[in-house]
């Protein structure tokens, strides 16, 4: 595989992923609609073996441009989270859905081998036995429109689509965080951070539920090896992508965080109900593939740190560091 199109490749984990792509000798051609900007992708511009189409995956003329003479393809660009799915309802069912079937259809006709979709943890939803973990063969209970869509373009491709030409393999992503060059402070870890460096302190609802949590490096990562992995291993198969080891209660996330800044104040707030409280098993990622975390919260939070401590974030509170 030689030419490797990142759509999304602008946003926060497409940015990452498209300078390990480019450092592996990879041609990259990336497509974007820049809902926020192609600020990350200012340095990458020139380089001899990258490719920008400005493109909406809800327009045919654009994905025709997009995956011409492309090997394989990351498919990355949606309508992220909860809150801008359920605000944006109708665009998310077209990007999310629409879109994205229209990708893979003409993915299929054009002789593209491989198709990495940027799946999600969140539809794991609410566990029923919230002391275990879920795996893949867990029931999914999505309980947002977000995770609806996730879920279902996931069955379109693993068994609707499962006998496609095209090598297709869902990746489920833990919640992300860490530096990116389109950084997002609307995720848990990195929100946190960037609060308790602002104002020494955090208010935190619901302090005992639990999410599995992964560094966008290592994200980034399993995208890389999921494109690479022996097809007969990956067609129509999913992955959790993340580390057992990396489930974390909010209380624990703010531990971590009071460990590198003592005097950081949590002010825990009570609630019973957490819609979305599961912990996550990503074993078969690495008996199968051979994944491996290179990161743990712990250091996305150092980035995060050294970031606001520079100086050179200015307007931390803008809504290009959020998707809603
Ligand atoms: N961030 C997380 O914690 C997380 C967790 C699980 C899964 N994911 C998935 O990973 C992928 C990337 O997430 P992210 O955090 O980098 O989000 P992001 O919002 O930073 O990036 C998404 C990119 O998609 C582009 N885009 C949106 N609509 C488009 C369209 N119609 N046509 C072309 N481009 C369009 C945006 O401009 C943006 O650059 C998404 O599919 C997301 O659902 C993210």
């Amino acid at each position: 595989m030689k030419k490797v199109l990142v759509t999304g490749g602008a946003g926060y984990i497409g940015s990452v992923l498209v300078r390990i792509l480019l450092d592996k000798g990879y041609n990259v051609r990336v497509m974007d609609s820049l809902k926020f900007g192609g600020d990350a992708l200012y340095d990458v511009s020139q380089h001899p073996n990258f490719e920008f189409v400005k493109g909406d995956i809800r327009n045919e003329e654009d994905i025709d441009k997009a995956i011409e003479g492309i090997d394989g393809i990351a498919h990355l660009a949606a309508i992220v989270g909860d809150p801008a799915c359920s605000k944006f309802s109708d665009e998310a069912n077209e990007v999310n859905w629409s879109g994205s079937v229209a990708l893979f259809e003409k993915a299929e006709k054009a002789g593209v081998n491989r198709f990495v979709f940027a799946s999600t943890c969140s539809n794991y939803g609410k566990m029923a036995d919230p002391d275990s973990y879920v795996d893949e063969q867990s029931e999914l209970r999505p309980v947002s429109l977000y995770a609806e869509l996730k879920v279902k373009f996931e069955n379109y491709l693993l068994n609707e689509r499962k006998d496609a030409r095209i090598c297709a393999t869902a990746l489920r992503f833990s919640t992300v965080y860490g530096f990116s060059p389109r950084i997002r402070f609307d995720l848990t870890v990195n929100e946190f951070t960037r609060n308790v460096c602002l104002t020494g302190e955090q208010e935190i609802w619901g302090p005992q539920f639990s999410r599995p949590y992964c560094h966008v490096d290592d994200l980034a990562r399993a995208v890389v090896l999921a494109l690479e992995a022996p097809a007969e291993k990956v067609k129509a198969n999913v992955y959790n992508v993340g580390d057992t080891t990396e489930n974390y209660s909010k209380r624990m996330l703010m531990e971590e965080i009071q460990k590198q800044i003592p005097t950081a104040k949590a002010i825990y707030v009570e609630r019973t109900e957490d819609p979305r409280d599961y912990r996550v098993n990503c074993d078969k990622i690495r008996d199968e593939l051979g994944f491996t975390i290179t990161k743990k919260v712990p250091d996305g939070i150092r980035e995060i740190i050294k970031l606001m401590d520079s100086g050179m974030i200015t307007d931390a509170h803008s809504a290009k560091f959020r998707n809603i």
